[in-house]
């Protein structure tokens, strides 16, 4: 039966893309009225995977010379945008006409410029520009993506950028190691808070510990939140003691403290009753994903549960953001790997957990979430 149905999916996948190959039928498909639109999509869909990477140099360059913040503030001549762009009137408006074509700046009867749609939505989150600025190192890690692929790049930047990913010795990476990377996730955590936190109660709950939780971000938003609740930090010691910095600047006082450590290695702390892991478990092999959940369901009482959050893979609808975005980026970082959450839930299930469950969340590209409990 089984062995039926593939082979019925290998004939017809073979003829069609017999068919999609084929000039006459593309031609054919392009002419007629009722495939039209659906081979005008495929044609656009085809030439943004060939284009992409201009795409990204084209934000790129916006970001870079902050030409976003400038039109917040208001449309601008052509003149002024040269002189705050420091290009001259050529460079200044091919970026212009290149980022309208992407939504990023508008064109204006007068001649001007404004703020576009997806430029707006980008400034709306600030860490999206921080993203871009970042994706230089992956940029140029991905320069040779089959040397990549084959492990024979060497060093790559996005390597050294996330120090722990290759260090035998990650608790011992000194403040100047983990500075850049704790600031650039501290800067994209704030959607991300809010959207886990939208997706689930933490009424009746005593204690939060945020394993691998950074600067504190996530934490801080949690006691903001509930205000009832206590939360503690489980970080590299030199990223454990930003975070200690936080909770004090933000006056959190005896709410608040953070651990540092090696959560590969080291017992987490006891005494929260729920332990999250945001944006952690994709940084990880199998191996060390195993051990860290091991180690999470050991540290949680009976009844207590596991908050797991990061960008899934197989999300649908954002195919690509998981396997394709997430793949090379934790390729050129070193370590880890995107996983589904069917994957994640055996790996959840191995580890003790039980009621393993996807909980619905607002923006799933940006945060998948799963709850398993301790029974
Ligand atoms: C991708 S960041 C996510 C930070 C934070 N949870 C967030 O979403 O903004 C991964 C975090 O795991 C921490 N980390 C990595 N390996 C670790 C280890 N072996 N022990 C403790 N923390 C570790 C890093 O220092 C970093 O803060």
């Amino acid at each position: 039966m089984i062995g039926d149905r593939i082979n019925l999916r290998s004939r017809w996948l073979a003829l069609r893309n017999r068919l999609l190959a084929n000039p006459r039928f593309q031609r054919w498909a392009v002419d007629f009225p009722l495939t039209r639109p659906l081979a005008q999509r495929r044609a656009r869909a085809l030439f943004d995977v060939t284009a992409g990477f201009v795409y990204s140099q084209i934000l790129f360059a916006c970001v870079q010379l902050g030409l976003l913040p400038f039109l917040a503030a208001g449309p601008r001549t052509r003149d002024e945008l040269a002189r705050h762009l420091g290009l001259d009137a050529a460079g200044t408006l091919r970026l212009l006409k290149a980022a309208s074509t992407l939504g990023l700046v508008e064109p204006l009867p007068d001649g001007g410029y404004g703020l576009g749609a997806q430029g707006a939505a980008l400034l709306g989150n600030p860490g999206i520009a921080a993203m871009v600025e970042h994706h230089a190192m992956l940029y140029a890690d991905l320069a040779d993506p089959i040397a990549l692929l084959r492990g024979e790049g060497g060093p790559t930047r996005l390597g050294t950028y996330w120090s722990y990913a290759a260090s035998a010795e990650p608790a011992g990476l000194e403040a100047g190691a983990v500075a850049d990377y704790s600031r650039l996730m501290s800067a994209s955590q704030s959607l991300v808070a809010g959207d886990i936190l939208d997706a689930i109660s933490l009424q009746g709950r005593h204690c939060l510990l945020d394993v691998g939780g950074g600067e504190g971000r996530f934490a801080a938003s949690v006691a903001a939140r509930w205000p009832h609740l206590r939360v503690q930090l489980f970080d590299l010691p030199a990223v454990a003691a930003r975070a200690q910095e936080r909770f004090e600047r933000e006056g959190l006082g005896e709410r608040a403290q953070a651990f540092g450590g090696n959560m590969l290695v080291d017992a987490l702390p006891r005494g929260a009753d729920l332990i999250s892991l945001v944006r952690v478990v994709h940084d990880h092999d199998d191996e060390s994903v195993r051990h860290l959940l091991a180690a999470v369901h050991a540290a949680l009482p009976p009844g207590g549960t596991l908050l797991l959050a990061e960008p899934l893979a197989g999300t649908p609808g954002a195919e690509p953001m998981g396997e394709a975005y997430f793949g090379f980026y934790l390729l050129a970082m070193g370590s880890g790997r995107p996983r589904t959450p069917a994957e994640l839930v055996v790996m959840l299930e191995q580890a003790g957990f039980v009621r393993v469950r996807q909980r619905r969340t607002r923006r799933p590209l940006l945060t998948g979430l799963i709850t398993a409990e301790v029974g």
